[in-house]
């Protein structure tokens, strides 16, 4: 029996879903470099709690990147972000887009018998919103949490947190995810891995471990 673990912002949801809304607000020239800036910073939060052991939630780090993001922008620009529009775009983060691809193939891994979990960094409560919201919550056995663990990937105690909650096997797991971070964290506990090359410009982490597929779409995945 096969199982995936679906990574879930950036994966199967659009994170930069929000450049429209920030658009709006800072101009084009800007926005996508605000958008990728608030990703990268939002992740950094979650692997210093991590390392830290001082569990915030994945919210808090969404949302203090943001404040840092919109604070790094007024200083080096002079474009701000009022507080109004702070609380639109964290509002906006729970209404993302999925990506074109995602429910015609997921819906094809499981006619044919795979079993498919979203895996997130994300509460359980933020991950269910935001799947029904982009009409693909139907789509997954269940959600398994970071959350339920107290930490962030890529700390191997949330791949075996998985595995258990799940009843998979290591060698019968399968991680697809666009994040090589989350990639390499999976690898290291003997999952199998598909990296989601979302972008000709993503590149992987030079660190020796190679994913076990390379797919530019998921209608790629290959089991
Ligand atoms: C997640 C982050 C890593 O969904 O994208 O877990």
């Amino acid at each position: 029996m096969t199982t995936l673990a679906f990574d879930v912002y950036g994966t199967l949801i659009d994170t930069h879903g929000v450049v429209r809304l920030l658009t709006t607000f800072l101009g084009e020239a800007h926005a996508p470099i605000f958008s990728q800036r608030w990703r990268d910073k939002q992740l950094e939060y979650s692997f210093r709690q991590g390392l830290m052991r001082d569990y915030q939630g994945f919210k808090f780090c969404t949302t203090a990147a943001l404040a840092y993001t919109a604070a790094e922008f007024e200083r080096k620009y002079s474009l701000g972000l009022s507080n109004a529009q702070q609380t639109a775009l964290i509002e906006h983060y729970s209404q993302l887009p999925a990506f074109n691809d995602v429910r015609e193939s997921l819906l094809r891994l499981k006619n044919s018998g795979h079993r498919c979990y979203a895996f997130s960094n994300g509460s359980h409560e933020a991950v269910s919103e935001l799947l029904k919201n982009a009409k693909i919550f139907d789509l997954f056995d269940d959600i398994v949490s970071c959350e339920e663990v107290q930490s962030y990937k890529p700390n191997p105690d949330v791949y075996h947190h998985f595995t258990k909650k799940t009843s998979a096997e290591g060698k019968g797991t399968w991680l697809i995810s666009s994040n090589s971070f989350d990639i390499i964290g999976a690898a290291a506990v003997g999952w199998n891995t598909a990296w989601l090359q979302r972008t000709d410009d993503a590149l992987f982490d030079p660190w020796d471990i190679e994913p076990t597929q390379i797919i530019a779409s998921l209608d790629k995945l290959k089991l």
